[in-house]
């Protein structure tokens, strides 16, 4: 079939995008769904940080590729032989397919799955195919299994997770990413317990999500930092209990102030490592700190490692909320539903694919937490 898709044919355009227009929206042919993939109408799909980092080229990626990995939609036809979906099921995608028997998702760590892995660096689905082509034949991979910025798309049977109808397809894009990796690094990663102090670095969808988890899980204080003024209202809205604009005062003496002393947990979810060391000072003894937040990989960062032993600090990684998504994405509907997780507070604005080039440039200026690309 035929269908509209943004492309990103290369890396590292100039910004404003809204002049280089890196994204193209282009006509492509969509191939069928080949056994146990499945062809879904996207309905809603949001626009994140880490697409923006493919973009600018601080996370290679294989080109040409169709964008988008934070989406939900309506599945129109089934693969040959697919099961588990039915033709008009609601579906959240998840940006790591779980193959469901290698090692880490053997021992309930689908997001490390390590076929899903492969497949998300070759750019391919989990069969190891592509289903998209351009105008003049060329073969466009697939980001992360999922590429949402197109009207129809083609994932594996493992990318998806059903969602029940009655939750709004615009607001169930959202679990697919900012909800799964803010909220699961709070829950999953970080484990983190009623009474104890936590402090979120970075305020876009994933670390307003971070806040919210963190007043599910009864936390507080909950101490949000950014650098954008607007972030830290939205964030008292979310549950934080105190802000620190990071651009005026110390961050690390003012979370040490209002935990009296350190975090228990900080989550570091802006991508830069500097923010990730200020996270880590920000702790107390015994203290952890997750980070979310994705850096060139040429990037390093440093602390004494002696506190790691003496003050028995712990740093973790949190990819994908370290979910099991077909667990974790019911559980956090089910959740938000029941009014525990206001996630439609992470809602920003509607655009249309044609206009996605500007919305990055307001992604990549901090004026937006999600912006929902609206296909119905
Ligand atoms: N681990 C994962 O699975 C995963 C999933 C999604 C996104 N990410 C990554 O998480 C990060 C956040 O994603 P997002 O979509 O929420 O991004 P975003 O651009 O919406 O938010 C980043 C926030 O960090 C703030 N910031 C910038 N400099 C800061 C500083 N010095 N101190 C404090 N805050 C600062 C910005 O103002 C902005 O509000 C990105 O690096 C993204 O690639 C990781
Ligand atoms: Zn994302
Ligand atoms: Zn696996």
């Amino acid at each position: 079939m035929k269908t509209e898709a943004a492309v990103l044919y290369g890396m590292g355009a100039a910004a404003p995008y809204a002049r280089s227009q890196p994204l193209r929206i282009e006509e492509v042919d969509l191939a069928d769904p080949g056994p146990g993939e499945v062809l879904v109408e996207v309905a809603a799909a949001g626009l994140c940080h880490s697409d923006l980092s493919v973009i600018d080229g601080t996370r290679p990626r294989v080109m040409p590729m169709v964008m988008g990995h934070e989406a939900a939609g309506v599945v129109r036809e089934l693969g040959p032989g697919t099961t588990g979906f039915g033709v008009g099921d609601h579906v959240v995608f998840a940006f790591v397919p779980a193959c469901g028997h290698c090692l880490p998702c053997g021992t309930g760590r689908a997001a490390l799955c390590e076929n899903g892995a492969r497949a998300n660096s070759a750019g391919t689905l989990l069969s190891g195919n592509t289903r998209f082509t351009n105008a003049r034949g060329e073969r466009l991979h697939h980001h992360l299994g999922v590429s949402a910025f197109s009207r129809h798309t083609v994932a594996a049977a493992e990318s998806l997770v059903r969602i029940p109808d009655d939750l709004p397809l615009h607001t169930a894009a959202l679990f697919g990413c900012a909800v799964m990796t803010g909220v699961g690094a709070v829950l999953n990663t970080a484990r983190v317990e009623a009474g104890t102090a936590v402090a979120v670095f970075g305020l876009g969808g994933v670390g307003l999500a971070a806040v919210i988890g963190a007043r599910a899980a009864g936390a507080g204080p909950i101490v949000a930092v950014d650098v954008v003024a607007s972030k830290l209202e939205l964030a008292v809205r979310c549950g934080a209990t105190d802000v620190v604009d990071a651009a005026r005062v110390d961050p690390v003496a003012a979370v040490r102030e209002f935990t009296r002393g350190g975090a228990d947990t900080a989550i570091e979810c802006a991508g830069i490592e500097r923010v990730l060391v200020q996270a880590y000072e920000a702790t107390r003894r015994g203290g952890t700190t997750v980070t979310v937040g994705l850096p060139h990989p040429s990037r390093q960062f440093s602390v004494p490692s002696v506190t790691l032993v003496t003050e028995e600090r712990t740093v973790k990684g949190s990819y994908m909320g370290s979910a099991v998504p077909r667990r974790d994405i019911p559980r956090y509907v089910a959740m938000h539903q029941g009014g525990r997780l206001p996630v439609d507070l992470l809602f920003t604005d509607t655009v249309r694919l044609g206009d996605i080039n500007e919305a990055f440039d307001r992604l990549a200026r901090g004026e937006a937490v999600r912006q929902i690309v609206r296909f119905q």
